[in-house]
């Protein structure tokens, strides 16, 4: 490879404009790391007409994929579109002219990962995606670096900075007595204007976003294919202002988790949803627009990582560090093609845990007859509290079966709101 390294980025978006603003401002410490000099040959778009502030020379700029896929003296290609198509086919051409590629993109990792991580290791280039998880945190690295000797057992992680914004405008909310579900609508808003969100948000507060994350961080913490479907998925939507006043009495906090583990019958287990978390766990603290991981393996016992998950810089640093690895180390290295087991998944409905309840009935008699079913699987009720309509009450369960228990709420959801919020 020459000292200079060139490159195609696709899509100036907000990941794709904090890539090249990085480059940019960075330009001598790149350099520095690495021997290159990065040279930005296109940078493609939809829009031509846009205002572009990222983009040094507007010469640059093409709508025409091909252009900036097949130039021969393109070295590295950078997927920050978004998207399953057109951005995957072009990855795929781009690893079939040759091109190491990047990507940010944990829909086409997560769909189609195994696929495109063979072709780059028979086309002899290299694929890499650190960006596509946790935005700036080195999660896939340490996976397939420094902890890769260790036998993982648990993933835990906050991995979608939106729904993590949006929960603690919520809480803040909360605090002071204002509506929680306005406070949602004004944080969506800000996520999106902050560039955390997806171009379709639903994909962060409906859980998709988490979901095909956790399917690249088991795919790599426990070298096993994990199908999409069978990774169970909630998002934030159901949630209540009254779902975090409680979280906050009850000493706990409320988080989208990821959680990938194996069980002690061997299969793997992954889902998404929320859940209430311990003060003492090493997640309560990440707020706001942070993600975090918390790892455990037999080597490391347990470590934890925190930082800026979503925005352009966080995500361009991750991205960036990809493209130092490509100038450092052209070469495909084996650890991107582990040979991957077809262990079994096992569903959501064979764990057991502990759930928070919340019952609203219009009255305390329905309330009671609520209770009774749930009192005699040894559910602990708080007294209950009038609301403006009706009346409510909350229980913590003991550890039940996930599947018994909830063929029981469905019965139950038949005649009242009941709200159930799984614990860690
Ligand atoms: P974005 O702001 O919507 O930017 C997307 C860019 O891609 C835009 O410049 C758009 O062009 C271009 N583009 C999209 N479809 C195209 C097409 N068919 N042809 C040509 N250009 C196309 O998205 P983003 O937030 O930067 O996200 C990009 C990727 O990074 C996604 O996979 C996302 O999941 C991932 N990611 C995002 C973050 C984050 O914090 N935002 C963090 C980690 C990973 P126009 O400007 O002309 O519309
Ligand atoms: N929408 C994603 C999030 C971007 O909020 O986490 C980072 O992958």
């Amino acid at each position: 490879m020459s000292k200079i390294l060139r490159l195609s980025v696709l899509g100036a978006g907000t990941v794709g404009g904090g890539v090249l603003t990085l480059l940019r401002e960075n330009a001598d410490l790149l350099q520095a790391q690495t021997g290159k000099r990065f040279e930005v040959r296109h940078v493609l778009v939809r829009d031509l007409q846009k205002p572009r502030a990222a983009v040094p020379d507007p010469k640059r700029l093409t709508a025409d994929p091909q252009r900036a896929i097949c130039d021969p003296r393109v070295d590295v290609v950078l997927e920050l579109m978004g998207g399953l198509e057109p951005a995957r086919t072009l990855i795929r051409d781009a690893l079939q002219a040759g091109k190491h590629v990047i990507t940010a993109n944990k829909l086409v990792m997560a769909v189609s990962g195994d696929e495109l991580i063979r072709l780059a290791h028979r086309q002899g280039v290299r694929l890499l995606y650190e960006a596509s998880v946790a935005g700036s945190l080195p999660i896939l690295n340490a996976l397939q670096g420094s902890l890769a000797g260790n036998r993982i057992t648990r993933v835990v992680g906050i991995v979608n900075s939106t729904t993590n914004f949006i929960l603690r405008e919520m809480e803040r909310a909360v605090e002071s007595d204002e509506p929680a579900e306005t406070a949602y609508d004004a944080a969506l808003h800000k996520a999106q204007e902050n560039g955390y969100a997806e171009a379709d948000p639903s994909s962060d507060v409906e859980g998709y976003d988490a979901q095909y994350k956790t399917a690249i961080l088991a795919r790599l913490a426990f070298l096993q294919y994990v199908p999409l479907e069978s990774i169970y998925r909630e998002g934030i939507t159901h949630l209540s202002g009254r779902d975090l006043l409680w979280a906050k009495r009850l000493n706990m906090g409320l988080k989208l988790l990821s959680i990938s583990e194996r069980l002690p019958d061997g299969r793997l287990c992954a889902r998404v949803h929320p859940t209430l978390i311990p003060r003492e766990c090493p997640l309560y603290v990440v707020r706001g627009a942070f993600s975090g991981v918390w790892l455990q393996g037999n080597g490391f016992q347990e470590m934890s990582l925190h930082g800026f998950g979503a925005g352009a810089r966080a995500t361009a640093s991750a991205v960036i560090g990809d493209l130092i690895e490509i100038a450092r180390h052209p070469k495909p290295l084996k650890i991107e093609d582990p040979s991957l087991r077809t262990g079994e998944t096992a569903p959501i409905e064979s764990l057991t845990m502990r759930y928070f309840l919340r019952l609203v009935a219009p009255d305390e008699d329905a309330l009671r007859a609520l209770r009774e079913p749930l009192q005699l699987l040894g559910a602990e009720f708080q007294p209950s509290e009038p609301l403006a309509q009706g009346v409510e009450q909350v229980a913590l369960t003991p550890p039940l079966n996930e599947g018994e228990f909830q063929t029981r709420i469905a019965r139950l959801r038949t005649e009242a709101t009941v709200q159930v919020i799984r614990l860690l």
